[in-house]
């Protein structure tokens, strides 16, 4: 009888040292798509974990957890979503982990899918809690690229489009930062992955206004703004037929603080599949002269804080970088090129005639890209001699040639920036874009992104974003390049080391899976 009562004693002080309680923060956890979150969660009084049951789960899936941590180690028991994704950290810097009662969660690669509620459930022997916890994910899309389209009454149709946005954005049109504009209309759309897509379009009358942005918000106060200046929009009329770039005659303003202007060409261009014969004579075949659109994306600003607007991490870019040198098979005769292929130079026998830049001193690269992103930086410079006037520099179609009869187009395969003397920077866009481009690059970083079809320029000194042509490749691409006639420096392609990777993670996870444990 007596040891029955001691029995029930023990037992009841057992249970007591071993009650606690789950508690999670009051505030919803909020993080970006793809980054790593840490959803809070720990008991108290603060008591070793170690032993506990500790289960993440969702929508009543109990016995289909996000994470299962029993027996001093997390278990196999998962749902299949977020395999490799989860583990156990610390809430915070000051927190004593597991040991102290922490069973906050890591999540990795956040997607829009791990939005709404996680239990935090935790049990002993003889007691268990359970709380729920708010996880808001949000993704921030991409700059809004605004197109200008005169209309016919004088006034201009903008049109501004932004996506990979999570939950859906808000658009406003502003005029000199100052004046909400109505928009005309637009339209909204939710992609596969779940992200929005926007498109809205407002007509302004040139008097109105002088600059138009487009913001695209999220509630959290997030946003990307484009902005073009309405009077910079001048429409000419081509007199030169033989300038097939005349259409429309868009010179944009830099923005002081801004400095960059991005452009995007856009237009389904039409498909070459068919290879051109690879011929000494360097001709390009299949001209056809139309009119483009063009989709210009001014820098992105995040709030107040535009005058950092367009700085790169020249170090990701070089994540990229690929190892080019020129291919001397394929090259104009007019050229010379060093013994190691990476210098290109007008000859010494070269003769140009006629004023417009010799876009036949075509090289290649000897290296082709069918998808993948490609990264490589070329030296317009020698030390103590003014940067070169005149280049060409962007990727052709493989086995594309250049003619000095014909002018290199994206619908005949050829994408560039050119910089062609007192005649500005220009990119071969089948309207004439000039450029802004002040300091003139000395050294260039060119990022090819085959599979989004975007081509896009640094200047690598001012570890500045230049701009981004949209366009679709396809079949192979290759470097392209031309020095241009009569410039004292060469043309020179770096060999930029790829940056040492230092994984620097701030928050590590305590127990990756079972086999850590
Ligand atoms: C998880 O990681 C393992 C080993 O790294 C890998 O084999 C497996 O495919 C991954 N599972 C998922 C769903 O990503
Ligand atoms: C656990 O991690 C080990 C390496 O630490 C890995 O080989 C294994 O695939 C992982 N298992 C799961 C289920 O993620
Ligand atoms: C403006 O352009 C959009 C397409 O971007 C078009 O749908 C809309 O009808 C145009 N509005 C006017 C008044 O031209
Ligand atoms: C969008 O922004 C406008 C202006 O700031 C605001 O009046 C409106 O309530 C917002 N709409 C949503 C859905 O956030
Ligand atoms: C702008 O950026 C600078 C440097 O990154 C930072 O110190 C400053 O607080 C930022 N200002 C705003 C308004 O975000």
């Amino acid at each position: 009888m007596l040891s029955i009562f001691i029995a029930l004693l023990v037992n009841l002080f057992i249970e007591t040292s071993v009650s606690f309680s789950v508690v999670v923060p009051r505030d919803q956890t909020v993080a970006h798509v793809g980054s790593t979150v840490t959803v809070p969660c720990w008991i108290t009084p603060p008591e070793n974990a170690e032993a506990l049951e500790i289960r993440w789960y969702r929508h009543d899936q109990f016995s289909n957890p996000v994470l299962f941590y029993q027996h001093g180690k997390i278990q196999d028991v998962q749902e299949e979503s977020y395999r490799n994704r989860t583990s156990l950290t610390l809430w915070s810097d000051q927190s004593g982990g597991l040991k102290d009662g922490d069973v906050s969660l890591r999540l990795e690669k956040l997607t829009v899918q791990d939005e709404g509620v996680f239990h935090c459930y935790v049990s002993g022997e003889s007691t268990y809690g359970s709380e729920e916890i708010v996880l808001k994910v949000t993704a921030v899309g991409s700059a809004p690229v605004l197109f200008p389209q005169p209309l016919d009454d004088g006034r201009v149709n903008f049109s501004c489009r932004s996506s990979g946005w999570y939950p859906e954005p808000n658009v406003t049109w502003m005029s000199d930062e100052r004046t909400v504009l109505r928009p005309g209309g637009g339209s909204r759309r939710r992609g596969a992955d779940e992200m929005f897509s926007v498109h809205s379009w407002t007509v302004v009358s040139r008097s109105d206004a002088q600059l138009v942005s487009c913001s695209v918000s999220l509630k959290t106060g997030e946003l990307k703004e484009g902005r073009l200046n309405i009077q910079a929009i001048i429409s000419s009329d081509s007199s030169d037929p033989s300038d097939p770039w005349k259409a429309l005659f868009i010179t944009l303003l830099s923005f002081g603080l801004l400095g960059l202007v991005g452009l995007i060409l856009y237009k389904n261009r039409h498909k070459l599949t068919g290879k051109k014969p690879a011929d000494e004579n360097c001709e390009c075949g299949g001209m056809e002269n139309r009119k483009g659109y063009i989709k210009v994306q001014m820098s992105e600003s995040t709030g107040e804080n535009a005058s950092v607007v367009g700085d790169v991490n020249i170090e990701d870019l070089r994540k990229h970088a690929d190892q080019i040198s020129i291919d001397r098979e394929h090259l104009h005769p007019g050229l010379t090129v060093s013994k190691d292929c990476k210098i290109v130079r007008d000859g010494p026998d070269y003769k140009h005639t006629g004023e417009r830049f010799p876009y036949e001193l075509c090289a290649f690269g000897a290296q082709r890209f069918t998808s993948g992103r490609h990264y490589w930086e070329v030296s317009l410079a020698r030390e103590n001699i003014a940067p070169k006037n005149y280049w060409l520099i962007g990727v052709a179609k493989d086995g594309n040639f250049c003619s000095k009869d014909k002018s290199l187009t994206p619908s005949d395969s050829f994408w560039f920036l050119c910089s062609d003397g007192p005649n500005g920077f220009y990119i071969n866009s089948e309207t004439h874009i000039t450029l802004p481009l002040t300091p003139r690059p000395e050294q260039l970083g060119v990022l090819l992104d085959y599979d989004d079809g975007q081509l896009s320029f640094y200047n690598v000194k001012e570890r500045k974003h230049l701009l981004t042509m949209r366009t679709r490749f396809t079949g192979s691409v290759a470097p392209l390049f031309n020095p241009g006639v009569g410039d004292l420096s060469p043309l020179k392609i770096l060999d930029c080391p790829k940056p040492v990777e230092s994984p620097v993670e701030s928050s590590q996870p305590l127990l990756g899976n079972s086999s850590d444990a």
